[in-house]
């Protein structure tokens, strides 16, 4: 870690970082609004590498409406390599870099007709569908996480004010993990329905549990690009999630630009 934090602070300078921020498929140009520095994913051990089309692998340090931010441009997935600690080398550099919190964001699918695709949803609470965990292998007792408040009341509350202000919708609604990369059938979004999903999306989850393990507050905000399978006619893909990424994009921008600046 201090090798990874020092190149990162020879790079992009050693004041401290206030906040993180995870940015989901269709989202990444809001990394493109920092001023600051960017360092590509492959120049930082651990990071990692391939990533997901329509993510943007750099991680950008620097200057958003007055906060210093660091922007992870891209995530990588469970499904991508299968491994659920994919991002913990990411979010111990956040740690390192001296933040307090951790915005999470994600493309997911609905399961709530009042939230529709277009529109935003902040997370709740969450149910890890999958069973996987990111702790698991850890040795110290630190792995018993709490998970009771870990979508951190007041963040929520900043966010929701933030959103008013700016007057976009943001509803709460508890967001479901599924470990992808296939979309979920009819029969598991039923199910997900039953245990009180009202989002369904491959992310987020891991990075709540590890950033909570770190110590760090945490809040997520899921962009709807579509109706959950079966809700709708509407086929889904993930070209379709590209596509409808940034309807949501937009007004996820204006909630935290007014965030932040009311920090
Ligand atoms: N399911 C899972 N992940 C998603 C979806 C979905 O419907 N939409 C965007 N990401």
């Amino acid at each position: 870690m201090s090798d990874l934090l020092s190149l990162v602070q020879a790079r992009a300078g050693a004041a401290p970082v206030r906040l993180g921020l995870i940015l989901g498929s269709g989202l990444g140009h809001l990394a493109q609004a920092v001023q600051g520095v960017a360092i590509p994913y492959g120049d930082l051990p651990g990071f990692p590498h391939a990533g997901v089309s329509g993510h943007n692998p750099n991680l950008v340090i620097g200057d958003l409406e007055g906060v210093r931010v660091a922007v992870f441009g891209a995530r990588e997935h469970y499904y991508e390599n299968g491994n659920p600690a994919a991002m913990r080398p990411a979010l111990e550099l956040l740690k390192a870099l001296g933040a307090q919190a951790l915005i999470a964001t994600n493309a997911a699918g609905s399961l709530r007709p009042d939230i529709p695709p277009g529109d935003l949803m902040l997370l709740s609470d969450h149910i890890n569908f999958s069973g996987l965990n990111p702790l698991i292998g850890e040795r110290t007792d630190a792995r018993f996480v709490p998970m009771g408040d870990a979508h951190d009341p007041a963040l929520r509350a900043d966010l929701r004010a933030a959103a008013e202000a700016e007057g976009v919708a943001l509803p709460e609604g508890v967001y479901t993990w599924y470990s992808g990369p296939s979309f979920e059938t009819p029969a598991e979004i039923r199910a997900i329905k039953i245990l009180g999903g009202d989002a369904v999306g491959m992310s987020t989850v891991p990075e709540v549990i590890l950033a909570r393990f770190l110590g760090l507050r945490v809040a997520a905000i899921s962009t709807i690009t579509n109706m959950a399978q079966g809700m709708s006619d509407e086929k889904i893909s993930h070209e379709h999630t590209k596509a409808m990424a940034p309807l949501g994009a937009a007004k996820l921008e204006r909630v935290l630009r007014r965030f932040l600046r009311n920090l």
